[in-house]
């Protein structure tokens, strides 16, 4: 029994609170005024907020007058004076109004007996809502239209209504049969409903006498075939029309503060949809009307049961409100939020939380700790045997008794080298190449120096590469880098050069952006100091030195444009496979003497061969591999650039090829000397090319001689004697006079053809 009761209660509980939920949504009356004082602020059920009114004084402008007429009962509100029917004004700047319908009917043998044209015309700052209107007309094998203004201009819109079959029709769906509806444009203020019978009526089985148009809320309207005939009794629809102030937009209103209509304070101005005037809205936290002055009131949520999502207490403040804990309790008080939580539980947890999060930390820094010392005892170790196995290979290799390598370099410790290439940090990469990478780096006595760190090799050619570092430490040259020292504490030794701040040879040539003067005279000295620094590779130092991997890019410049040589003999054992056609690695493979290539004999004219096509770059100007062509193009191209310049040479028309940036310069002899001696350099048979001391030579005294070509052909015979054809003689005249005239030999009567014509 007792348990029953208590259901009882419960329920009747529930049924209270619906109640009151449902009175405080539908008839709550605003306790804020809607309407200017004096003003009439209702119409039977309607009410009617500001800037609309019924009298002059109560309305903002004539296009918010709204007629009451009394003689109805309940009073119906009016547009203006018109007979447009308004049932509903809101604040958001909707309101509704009743559209009369269009309609044509016909009497049973097919004759028109009666048809109706509304139109709608709204006053200004009030255009139909396109998106919650739409036209829709209802009948068989007729078109609507809708012609109309917005924006100040006509449209025209419509559609066309079919019904070949009843069966057709699809009830719910006004898609064409028997129904059809379309969109309205924007902002549209006039619109004329009309009919058009496509087929005369009586052609339709006459189970619809009449034919509808309207222009209405959507939502108000679902087509049903019933609608066919059923439609008679229906005269008006609801139409969606928005209304906003004047024409302007938010910014240009507050220009004008006497027109400007959002006149309370705590409130905003704001676009409507369609982008027609502005309209004005309460601040959050406020409430009420914004369109006149102190029209928007602050909320008190604490009164308002939907609102107040308080706990236990709710504080009021002007445009919001907060709620509150009781004295021991913390939290955000909100419903919505974490509620008011008992202070000692807080304190607990907070003791609990911390004692662990102690507990922890404790933990991770030991173990961080030792496996810090761990790490660091490992890594000193590695070091020493590194250290001592270098030490040890490096040793072996002394040159004599008393001249130790180790007191011709310094030795650098790890740390050293770490510090000054800020831990071989990526922003410090000065280039990267398939033996490793070389970092910029600063000793701590200020000197700017490059630290190569090279891949990982096995024990073999590890001894090979500690060979080449004590070759290396031997080598005094200027137009060679200088090897400063080396940190033996490593894997593979880290060697530290000196550092040659211009840039490679390669980036001269074909880097426009240098803004250097690329000239002759400077690519002559060049190539003398490149074959300089080689001859003395190869025969000044106590074991030949070769260079293996002679390119553009392996040749530095100092502050000067002085050549310096750098990065050789360290990968002579991994040259051949870096060097294959397979392998990705470019650059090289286009230097690479043919001759070693087939036999795998490595010779000192190897370099030679190299050097040749060096020379033909400086000559050029132009890159012996192309970026963009694939492997397997790659192999044509680069022979293109030596095939080209040689088949140049064979034609005698060398300059069609040379860098455009060195023709100006009247040096013909020079280009015609020097482009001979790279010919040479490139000869397939290893054995004629001439040794880099003889190049040397013959780059001294082209650049030192009057006569340049007499240098050159005292050595060897020119082979310039063969034919060019015609058109390319015509071009470059001056050059074939000159070529001529050195000639050695006469083979073919082209060739004497050139002699007859000087
Ligand atoms: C009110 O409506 C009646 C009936 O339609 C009409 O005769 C009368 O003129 C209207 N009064 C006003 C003030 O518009
Ligand atoms: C058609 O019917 C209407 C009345 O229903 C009549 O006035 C008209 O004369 C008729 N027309 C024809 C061609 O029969
Ligand atoms: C729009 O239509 C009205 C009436 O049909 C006409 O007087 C006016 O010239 C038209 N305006 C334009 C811009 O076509
Ligand atoms: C439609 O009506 C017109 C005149 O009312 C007539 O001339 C025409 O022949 C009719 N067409 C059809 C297909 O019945
Ligand atoms: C159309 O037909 C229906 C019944 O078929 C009739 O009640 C209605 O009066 C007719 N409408 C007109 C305008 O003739
Ligand atoms: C269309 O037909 C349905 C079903 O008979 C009816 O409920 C509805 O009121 C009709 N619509 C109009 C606008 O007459
Ligand atoms: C805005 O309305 C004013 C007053 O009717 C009118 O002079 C002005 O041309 C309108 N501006 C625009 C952009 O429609
Ligand atoms: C048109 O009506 C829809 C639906 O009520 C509304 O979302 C939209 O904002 C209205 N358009 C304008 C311009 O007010």
């Amino acid at each position: 029994m007792g348990f029953l009761q208590i259901q009882f209660l419960n329920l009747l509980e529930i049924l209270v609170i619906i109640a009151s939920s449902q009175s405080s949504l539908s008839a709550t009356p605003p306790n804020f005024p809607i309407a200017k004082p004096h003003c009439t602020d209702r119409c039977g059920s309607l009410s009617i907020p500001y800037p609309f009114g019924t009298a002059p004084g109560c309305y903002q402008s004539y296009s918010f007058f709204v007629t009451c007429n009394d003689s109805f009962n309940p009073p119906r509100a009016f547009m203006q004076n018109s007979a447009i029917e308004i049932t509903d004004i809101s604040l958001d700047g909707q309101l509704r109004t009743l559209q009369f319908i269009a309609r044509d009917c016909y009497s049973h043998n097919g004759t028109k007996i009666s048809s109706n044209r509304p139109w709608i015309s709204l006053p200004r700052s009030l255009t139909i809502n396109y998106t919650a209107n739409k036209f829709t007309i209802i009948g068989c094998n007729i078109r609507g239209f809708i012609p109309g203004r917005s924006l100040n201009r006509n449209y025209t819109t419509g559609c066309v209504a079919m019904c070949d079959a009843k069966d057709d029709l699809m009830e719910g769906s006004c898609t064409g049969l028997g129904c059809c509806q379309t969109c309205i444009p924007k902002q549209a203020e006039t619109a004329i409903l009309s009919l058009l019978s496509i087929k005369n009526h009586t052609s339709v089985w006459g189970f619809n006498n009449c034919s509808y148009a309207f222009l209405a809320e959507e939502s108000a309207f679902t087509f049903s075939s019933e609608n066919l005939t059923n439609l008679g009794n229906v005269k008006k629809l609801p139409m969606v029309v928005d209304w906003a102030m004047g024409n302007e937009t938010c910014e240009e209103a507050k220009g004008d503060a006497s027109s400007y209509a959002c006149k309370s304070d705590n409130s905003k101005c704001y676009k409507p949809d369609n982008g027609y005037g502005y309209r004005c809205s309460c601040l959050e936290g406020y409430q009420g009307n914004p369109y006149f002055i102190d029209g928007c009131r602050d909320v008190n949520e604490c009164e308002d049961p939907h609102l107040n999502i308080c706990e236990t207490r709710c504080v009021n403040k002007i445009g919001d409100f907060h709620c509150a804990c009781p004295k021991g309790y913390h939290g955000d008080g909100r419903k919505d939020g974490r509620g008011c939580i008992r202070e000692e539980s807080r304190a607990s947890k907070l003791l609990a939380g911390l004692l662990a999060g102690l507990g922890l930390f404790l933990i991770m820094a030991i173990s961080f700790w030792s496996y810090k010392i761990l790490k660091k005892r490992r890594s000193n170790q590695l070091k020493q045997a590194f250290l001592k196995r270098n030490v040890g290979l490096l040793l072996q290799q002394q040159i004599s008794a008393h001249d130790s390598i180790l007191d011709n370099m310094k030795v650098f410790t790890s740390r050293e080298l770490e510090r000054a290439t800020d831990k071989f940090n990526e922003s410090r990469i000065l280039g990267r190449g398939g033996q490793g990478t070389v970092y910029k780096g600063m000793l701590t006595d200020g000197r700017i120096v490059a630290v190569k760190k090279s891949k990982r090799v096995n024990e073999a050619q590890l001894v090979e590469f500690i060979n080449e570092v004590a070759i290396l430490s031997q080598i005094n040259h200027r137009n060679v880098v200088k090897l400063l020292g080396c940190c033996l504490e490593t894997e593979v030794p880290l060697l530290v050069y000196e550092f040659i701040p211009n840039g490679t040879l390669y980036e001269l040539i074909h880097d426009d952006t240098t803004g250097f003067l690329f000239s002759w005279d400077v690519r002559l000295r060049i190539a003398a100091e490149i074959a300089n620094a080689l001859a003395y590779l190869h025969y000044a130092t106590s074991i030949p030195i070769y260079h293996r991997d002679m390119k553009s890019n392996n040749i530095l410049l100092d502050e000067k444009y002085r050549a310096k040589l750098s990065d050789f003999g360290i990968s002579r054992s991994v040259a051949i496979d870096q060097t294959h056609l397979t392998t990705k690695v470019k650059g090289t493979f286009g230097y690479f003497d043919p001759e070693y290539f087939q036999t795998g004999k490595f010779t000192e004219k190897s370099d030679v061969y190299s050097f040749g096509v060096v020379l033909v770059e400086l000559l050029t100007g132009e890159k012996l591999i192309s970026n963009s062509v694939t492997e397997e193009e790659e192999e044509d191209e680069e022979r293109g650039l030596i095939m080209r310049f040689l088949m140049t040479m064979k034609e005698n028309c060398l300059k069609t090829i040379l860098d455009p940036r060195i023709v100006e310069q009247d040096v013909k002899e020079e280009h015609l000397a020097v482009a001979n001696l790279s010919k040479r350099c490139l000869n397939l048979n290893g054995r004629k090319r001439p040794t880099i001391r003889e190049v040397a030579m013959a780059l001294e005294s082209i650049r030192t001689s009057d006569n340049p070509l007499s240098v050159e052909s005292k050595m060897h015979d020119l082979s310039y004697s063969e034919t060019c054809t015609v058109e390319s003689r015509m071009q470059d005249l001056s050059y074939s006079e000159t070529d001529s005239l050195v000639l050695n030999r006469v083979e073919t009567a082209s060739s004497s053809w050139t002699l007859n014509n000087d």
